[in-house]
């Protein structure tokens, strides 16, 4: 496909749907994990422009910066830790409308505000890392947003 992604304006649905087969056809045909990861983040920052757009990779029972865009950020989070970890331990998509309220929220950077984690599983269901997108806006993310990003996470093969 065309390396050139088409951004528009208009809803929040609006510009999901618009990215969703882009996303698809970035990824068809590739099976580098790394590479997939991060064309999703370049991706979606380039259509929100959100803060921060990255992965965490759970190894060795921690959580490891991956592909990012965005503002540089921490490398490692235990299990359990601020709200990519909370999503791991839970194992379930997590919005959290305002990250002051948040208990134990890492600051990675100051102007993040609110923020939404996916845990992204394998084949035996467990977590095998994180898509985690930081805002400058408080309340940013909701059900759409975790709706459209889990069909974007649903189109990495592990
Ligand atoms: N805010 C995250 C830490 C990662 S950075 O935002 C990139 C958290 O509390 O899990």
């Amino acid at each position: 496909m065309a390396e050139d992604l088409l951004i528009v304006k208009g809803s929040k649905e609006e510009r999901y749907q618009s990215l969703l087969p882009q996303v698809r056809g970035l990824l068809d045909g590739e099976t580098d994990l790394i590479a997939n990861l991060a064309n999703i983040c370049g991706a979606l920052k380039e259509q929100f422009n959100w803060l921060w757009v990255g992965f965490y990779l759970v190894k060795k029972e921690e959580l490891v910066l991956g592909p990012f865009q965005g503002p540089v950020a921490c490398t490692r989070i235990k299990k359990g830790k601020g709200v990519c970890g909370a999503a791991w331990e839970q194992k379930k998509v997590l919005i959290v409308p305002d990250v002051e309220k948040f208990p134990g929220h890492i600051a990675c950077s100051s102007l993040s505000r609110s923020e939404i984690v996916l845990p992204l599983f394998d084949q035996q269901k467990e977590v095998m890392g994180v898509l985690d997108i930081d805002s400058t806006k408080l309340n940013e993310f909701d059900s759409t947003d975790q709706h459209f990003l889990q069909k974007i996470i649903d189109l990495i093969t592990f």
